[in-house]
């Protein structure tokens, strides 16, 4: 072939690989209204950035008359590009091709990117669209997956994963997914489930629909698999593109830090008066958060699970950090099973990626009940203890209003190395609640009173008074001060940058053994 046909050839064959299933399916899939894995990456990474590896890389199989169907690429589009100028490895399942289902070839081109992704230490993006494992196959499909599995377990800590689930993901397919820091779902054109409706209906008699089992908007607010449930494809995209932009590239790096025009030392009068004079009253602590923050740019995660707890990211100053803040607003801002795992594993993140932890504190204590104690709230609770115990980067606390009892000691305290604690002059920092405490202690008296509710409520206020304020927590130096609330933006980024160096380090062990 002289070299005019052999470029034409390559040309060929490349434009053979891009239209994955052909055109057909293609069109099928845009009257779905649904994009291509294609069309996805493009989204994603910056124009004309991507670079792509084993387009002409197909399946071996010769059973079933799989001989006859064979798709250069093999169903999965993979390679690197950038995101804002940084590196992403990135790979996207085609669902024009034998339904994206995997297949051993294509989990070896997913391993590849992986592989790069690890030794270069950037973050890996799966975009994933498939009928699971490629029935036709079998076993290697199964040794596929698992191969796939492994890398996202090494992976974990060394470089932000990423997964977005644009259409069908099932069996044992959902805990790639699972493995990675973050889960983005496209509300009802995706679901994930380990068994499908027609499986529970033969099994638990249960009549279900894909969407109810599976559906965004479920895994985001009871499963807690899914961290945004993105209203379409494009709108997952975004987010996937607004999160990278808070995170390092990989374990070995900082966060990177943006030009910032917001004043540091931005006054916030509007927080002198945000916190009601009845302390049962609630506040959106999303006020706090957003007042404070650079830009009032807040991007939160996990946003419609366990809402008594907020976590997401900001910055201050142009420094990304991880929020984490209890939430008056919904629940009394009380602790449970659910926000105490949303919080360790969000805790977990920051601190595998060098990334600081800013926390609200405005907790009643842990959520008593039945429910809580059969479910495991010693043992669901103990994870965000340990989340925050175990954390070696910066960690600033501000207490606004209430941190009683066991809460007060979760919530990034001075005794978890917390390194710098604010305290409102709202704040109330005791074993319990005033009234709660009056009954425990007095309850006895109060029935031998004259009038007994006027006893218990001048002994509420007498322990109130004494106890239930933060200068007893500041007199032990608990508390590193009391400060208005209007200057907390100020005082949270001098915090930080004075820790912008910090080194701590947990003793040498092979991993912890958090409770799960
Ligand atoms: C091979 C598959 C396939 C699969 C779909 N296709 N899934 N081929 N292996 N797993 C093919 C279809 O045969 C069809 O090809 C094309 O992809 C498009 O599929 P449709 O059914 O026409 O599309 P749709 O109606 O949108 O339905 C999509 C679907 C359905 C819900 C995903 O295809 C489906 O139920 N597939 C089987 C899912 C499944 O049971 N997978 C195995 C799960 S077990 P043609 O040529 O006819 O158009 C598993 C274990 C993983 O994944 C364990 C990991 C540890």
């Amino acid at each position: 072939m002289k070299t005019d046909d052999q470029l034409e050839h390559l040309r060929k064959l490349r434009e053979e690989a891009r239209l994955g299933g052909g055109q057909k399916r293609i069109d099928k899939q845009h009257e779905k209204g649904l994009s291509t894995a294609r069309e996805r990456i493009d989204l994603l990474l910056d124009k004309g950035s991507f670079e792509e590896f084993d387009m002409f890389k197909t399946h071996r199989c010769r059973d079933f008359g799989m001989e006859k169907q064979v798709f250069l690429g093999d169903g999965v589009v993979t390679g690197h590009g950038t995101v804002d100028g940084r590196v992403v490895y990135v790979f996207a399942q085609d669902f024009t091709v034998l339904g994206g289902s995997l297949s051993e070839t294509f989990a070896e081109k997913i391993c590849k990117i992986m592989d790069l992704a690890m030794k270069n230490g950037a973050p890996v993006v799966g975009l994933n669209d498939s009928g699971g494992a490629r029935i036709q196959e079998g076993i290697e499909s199964l040794a596929g997956y698992s191969e796939i599995f492994q890398r996202n377990v090494m992976a974990s800590g060394v470089v932000p994963q990423i997964s977005a689930i644009f259409g069908p993901c099932a069996g044992g397919a959902v805990y790639s997914p699972a493995l990675t820091d973050f889960v983005i779902m496209v509300q009802k054109q995706s679901y994930m489930f380990l068994t499908g409706p027609k499986v529970v209906k033969s099994v638990t008699h249960e009549n279900v629909s894909e969407e109810t089992l599976g559906g965004a908007a479920m895994h985001a607010s009871r499963s807690g698999v899914v961290d945004y449930p993105a209203g379409s494809g494009d709108d997952a995209i975004a987010y996937i593109r607004r999160l990278l932009s808070f995170l390092p590239q990989n374990n070995m790096e900082n966060p990177p830090v943006l030009p910032c025009a917001d004043p540091p030392e931005r006054e916030i009068a509007a927080l002198n008066r945000i916190i009601p004079e009845n302390p049962n009253a609630a506040y959106n602590m999303k006020e706090v958060i957003l007042q404070t923050v650079d830009n009032n740019d807040f991007f939160e995660v996990k946003e419609h699970f366990a809402p008594n707890l907020i976590v997401g990211f900001a910055r201050y100053n142009g420094m990304s950090v991880g929020i984490v803040a209890n939430q008056p607003a919904h629940l009394s801002g009380v602790l449970d099973i659910d926000s105490s795992i949303k919080g360790a594993r969000f805790v977990r993140f920051c601190d595998c990626f060098n990334i600081p932890v800013v926390t609200f504190v405005d907790v009643p204590g842990f959520l008593p009940g039945t429910a809580q104690e059969f479910g495991g709230v010693i043992r669901n609770g103990a994870k965000i203890l340990y989340a925050f115990a175990e954390a070696t980067i910066p960690k600033v606390t501000v207490i606004t209003r209430k941190a009683y009892g066991g809460a007060y000691c979760v919530m990034s305290s001075k005794h978890l190395r917390g390194d710098i604690n604010y305290a409102w002059p709202t704040a109330e920092i005791a074993v319990m609640g005033a009234r709660g405490a009056a009954g425990v202690l007095y309850g006895k008296d109060a029935q031998k009173a004259p009038d007994p509710s006027a006893f218990l409520a001048a002994k509420e206020k007498e322990y109130q008074d004494a106890v239930a304020n933060p200068y007893v927590a500041a007199q032990r130096g608990y508390i590193d001060d009391i400060i208005e609330p209007s200057k907390t933006r100020s005082r949270i980024i001098k915090s930080l940058e004075l820790l912008r160096n910090k080194r701590d380090t947990n003793p040498m062990k092979k991993h912890g053994n958090i409770p799960l």
